[in-house]
């Protein structure tokens, strides 16, 4: 009785607060607002247009002091809202004048790509009508496409019948999967328990996960996370190619196993973020079998490669792989977030399955109902799948596979272009699309050619006229293209060049 006072209390201290219409004006279900979404949308659309055909420069304001002060003095408060023409405004102003535009032609830093314009149709819908991937009954249409997209997925890897997928945010959470996987498959096979019930065995700290020394930084932040520690991350160098060495891995996994460590799982990198290298697969997966250990394949960047048909075979041997890292939202065009996880055994996904009586009881399974809650780690989780879907049924695998091409042929002609200017040293032919190379100017001091880099990068950025990377290699700091922009041309990426180079010629009078 207590409760239902209590219930009836807030009820109409809601009411009041908010005024009863004030509230209903608001939401999307309410066909009465029909004009204002579509005021909304149109009022939006502008803004975006206006950012997609005006912006210059890749980039706007950088400094980080002016752009959070103004935005540390935007009011936040239920007396001050503004309509949502004025918010827009006010966005522009702190926030899509300056935002960084992958879109552009002179932005060649990092692994984020130019988007292609269906997935942005599939995206309106996505968070219109907002279904939740974990249940049938709140994603019905919606589970179909995405588990279609995982089949299709899976037969572009080569997978034998009985595998498995889902769609997950990005290369670090199917990085992480991977190696749960990896390391609950090999305490079920090792021990007398059941991991994801019992937890890890005392021995767990002597598992050990072998990753090339240029491997991404979710492998490590993986085992941190699944209580393995980044001490169980061995990494074995590359060779002159940027590719794990083969015979060290050997070698470093027989040590190992010498000092009495536990080696769990081989991580190969199909595409590693700084130079785009490809870790030799097949030769990896043999070794794998030949130690019984899990095989993943962290494919973030090179999965594009797939549908390729002039470079697919450069990810032959992923197909052997237990399972393996796939993201669509660097090499094949698609809005953040977007991910994929493929396991070849669907049985694996028993490590991670949950059944709640509110959201998936175990009897809906015996009715054919699939629910997807059980092959992630997240529960509420976005219709991602859709924007994949409309780009394969509106743009085809055809020509995405021919974007790659282009984007790997650019990178080869940049290359050369580098390569053939007197004042540049490139340190790996591109594999996929990734360069790393230093300005280096003649009688320069070699030990200031760390600090002259890091100021051209610098400059530029503060510049706004170009966006390109860094990364450091045995400790010195070289500069970085990463290109993912099919449009642009190479005459585009030679004004960057010179842009580089004109920069270091000022930089390098301040420090000699
Ligand atoms: C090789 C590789 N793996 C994993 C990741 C992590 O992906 P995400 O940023 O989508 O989590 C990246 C990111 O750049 C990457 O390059």
């Amino acid at each position: 009785m207590k409760f239902m006072e209590a219930k009836f209390e807030t009820k109409s201290f809601s009411k009041a607060f908010i005024g009863d219409s004030h509230y209903r004006d608001i939401f999307s279900g309410n066909p009465e607002n029909v004009n204002y979404y579509e005021k909304t949308v149109r009022d939006t659309l502008e803004v975006i247009t206006h950012f997609l055909q005006t912006r210059q420069n890749p980039l706007g304001d950088t400094s980080v002091h002016r752009n959070r002060n103004k935005i540390d003095h935007i009011p936040i408060d239920p007396k001050e809202t503004i309509s949502i023409k004025e918010c827009l405004s006010e966005l522009c102003d702190i926030y899509i004048d300056n935002a960084t535009a992958f879109h552009h032609s002179s932005y060649v830093a990092h692994l984020n790509c130019p988007i292609l314009i269906p997935t942005l149709a599939a995206e309106m819908i996505i968070s219109s009508i907002n279904s939740s991937m974990d249940t049938w009954d709140q994603s019905i249409g919606a589970t179909a496409i995405e588990l279609r997209l995982v089949e299709w997925m899976g037969k572009k890897i080569r997978y034998q019948e009985g595998f498995d997928g889902i769609f997950t945010s990005g290369g670090t959470q199917s990085n992480l999967m991977g190696l749960l996987l990896a390391r609950d498959t090999y305490i079920k096979k090792n021990y007398d328990m059941i991991p994801d019930q019992h937890g890890l065995p005392s021995d767990a700290k002597k598992f050990r996960i072998f990753c090339s020394e240029v491997s991404h930084f979710s492998l490590s932040k993986g085992a941190s996370i699944l209580g393995l520690g980044k001490d169980a991350i061995v990494s074995v160098p590359v060779d002159l190619q940027y590719k794990m060495d083969l015979s060290l891995l050997e070698q470093m996994i027989l040590e190992e196993k010498r000092q009495g460590n536990l080696p769990i799982a081989i991580i190969a990198t199909a595409g590693t973020t700084d130079f785009g290298s490809i870790d030799p697969l097949t030769e990896i997966a043999a070794i794998a079998r030949e130690h019984s250990i899990w095989f993943h394949v962290d494919a973030a960047y090179g999965g594009g490669l797939l549908l390729s048909r002039k470079q697919r075979t450069r990810l032959s041997g992923i197909e052997y792989s237990d399972s393996c890292t796939i993201d669509l939202h660097k090499t094949f065009f698609q809005p953040i977030s977007a991910s994929m996880f493929l396991m070849k055994d669907h049985r694996n996904t028993s490590f991670i399955q949950y059944y709640a009586d509110y959201l998936n009881p175990k009897e809906q399974e015996a009715d054919g109902i699939p629910n997807l809650v059980k092959k992630s780690i997240q529960t509420t989780r976005r219709f991602d799948a859709l924007k994949f879907w409309f780009t394969l049924r509106t743009v085809g695998e055809d020509k995405l596979g021919n974007y790659i091409d282009e984007i790997i042929e650019l990178s080869k002609e940049t290359f050369h272009v580098l390569n053939n200017r007197d004042n540049f040293e490139v340190l790996n032919y591109p594999e996929i699309s990734a360069l790393v190379f230093r300005y280096i100017p003649k009688n320069f001091p070699d030990n200031r050619l760390t600090q002259l880099n890091q100021n051209i990068k610098k400059a530029i950025f503060e510049s706004g006229k170009a966006m390109i990377a860094g990364t450091k290699v045995k400790n010195e700091f070289y500069l970085k293209f990463t290109l993912l922009n099919p449009m642009t041309t190479i005459e585009e990426i030679q004004k960057v060049i010179d842009l580089i180079e004109e920069t270091g010629e000022q930089q390098s009078k301040h420090l000699i």
